[in-house]
């Protein structure tokens, strides 16, 4: 057995004493400190805390749609990056390097995923975003915990991204692994692409129809098998003007395989400057398919806050929770521009609760800077950048967090 297999063994034997079954919880208590109290429960929020205090303070069974994107052990270093004119404002996001590589990354992660059963309603459902680095012992891990029955997709979402790579073929797409709380999950089809059979029919359209006039004479199998269910339905012969696909209804259901994403590039609209920032429409996609309307949504590691954009958007509660301070301040100026999106009545919903459990603004002391790195981040990153920058810095870049850090290739 490979070192990290019996670490996983070990670390799923520890968490799997006394796993909860979903919605029940045995123990944890809002005594834990910070995290939802009875006044923000029912309201969107932000938790800088880490990910497991954050789940403790959650009632049972309080969520419908869990998605994590967590570190995916991929050994690089993560950075916030503000381009400006002239300037690039940069702090590091996160680290993704483990000690001792996949073992302690599984140490890390499999008592967090173990941590979400409680709190999903049996309706709920979870999805873990990964990459070939964990993937496939991430998914041991799910197994056990929600059961191999209750895997309900392996999502391949192919994100195309242009590499050059010499010696294998260029990687190009992330493994999501969604499972149910139960049996029960929560489940809307998504009718997405137009119909496949579209492109093969263009020259034949006719307001956006083919009729069995324009393509009686051809001998395509796929016609002559539509035009004999046609006439089975019918209980006649068919007309010219009669309708063989209506594309304007016929849309294709959306499979397991995402190729219609990509990547959030450098110059998206939606490109908040955080690494490892996804699609708004990526989250959207599940929001809709696995979230009732009305449900809630919760993110225990949500960067630069996607998935609270993407609920935000389709009218879904949200609790979004990082451990580190520049993913809340991103997502933070992210959420009150998605809620405005959403409804300009709207005052912005969300907040921030700290480690003691009190709401406040976030908190620049905790970024250790000096008085005037720090009056300039602050106006950076509180109020209007681009009218701000002026006087304030000069040509150099500067390094919130880790200094001595290069960016890594
Ligand atoms: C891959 S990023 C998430 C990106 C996000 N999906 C987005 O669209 O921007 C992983 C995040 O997990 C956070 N994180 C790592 N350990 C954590 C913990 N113990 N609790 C909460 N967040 C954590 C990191 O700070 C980082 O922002």
């Amino acid at each position: 057995m490979v070192e990290p297999l019996e670490k996983l063994a070990e670390v799923l034997r520890e968490v799997g004493v006394g796993l909860p079954t979903p919605g029940m919880n045995p123990g944890a208590t809002s005594e834990m400190g910070g995290g939802i109290t009875e006044s923000t429960s029912s309201r969107d929020v932000i938790l800088h805390m880490d990910n497991l205090q954050a789940m403790a303070s959650l009632p049972d069974a309080s969520i419908d749609f869990i998605y994590l994107d967590p570190p995916f052990a991929s050994d690089a270093t993560y950075w916030h990056e503000i381009h400006l004119p002239g300037h690039t404002i940069r702090q590091l996001a996160y680290s993704d390097s483990w000690p001792d590589g996949l073992g302690s990354y599984l140490a890390f992660l499999v008592p967090r995923l173990a941590a979400t059963r409680r709190i999903l309603k049996p309706t709920g459902s979870i999805c873990v975003h990964l990459d070939s680095h964990s993937s496939h012992y991430v998914k041991i891990a799910l197994d056990t915990i929600f059961g191999a029955e209750n895997l309900i997709n392996e999502v391949i979402w192919r994100y195309g991204k242009m590499s050059n790579t010499k010696r294998r073929f260029p990687q190009n797409h992330d493994t999501l692994l969604l499972y149910g709380a139960t049996p029960d999950w929560y489940f809307s089809p998504i009718h997405n692409a137009p119909s496949e059979y579209r492109t093969r029919f263009l020259r034949d359209l006719t307001d956006n129809r083919v009729l069995y006039g324009s393509v009686k004479h051809r001998s395509d199998k796929l016609i002559t098998r539509r035009i004999a269910a046609k006439s089975r339905d019918l209980g006649r012969e068919l007309r010219d003007d009669d309708v063989l696909w209506d594309f304007d209804t016929e849309r294709k259901v959306q499979d397991d395989v995402f190729t219609d994403i990509s990547i959030v590039r450098g110059n998206a609209r939606e490109g908040t400057g955080y690494d490892t920032q996804k699609p708004q429409k990526l989250l959207e996609r599940l929001i809709t398919a696995f979230c009732p309307e009305g449900g809630a949504v919760a993110d225990f590691f949500c960067g630069s806050g996607t998935t609270g954009a993407a609920a935000s958007t389709l009218g879904r509660p949200f609790v979004l929770t990082d451990i580190n301070l520049p993913a809340i301040q991103v997502s933070r100026l992210r959420l009150p521009q998605a809620a405005f999106d959403r409804d300009p009545a709207l005052t912005p919903p969300s907040f921030l609760v700290d480690t003691t459990g009190a709401i406040s603004d976030f908190r620049l002391d905790d970024l250790g800077l000096g008085a005037k790195d720090k009056a300039v981040v602050a106006q950076l990153l509180v109020s209007d950048p681009q009218s701000l920058i002026a006087g304030h810095i000069g040509e150099t870049v500067i390094d919130v967090f880790g200094r001595e850090a290069t960016r890594p290739r």
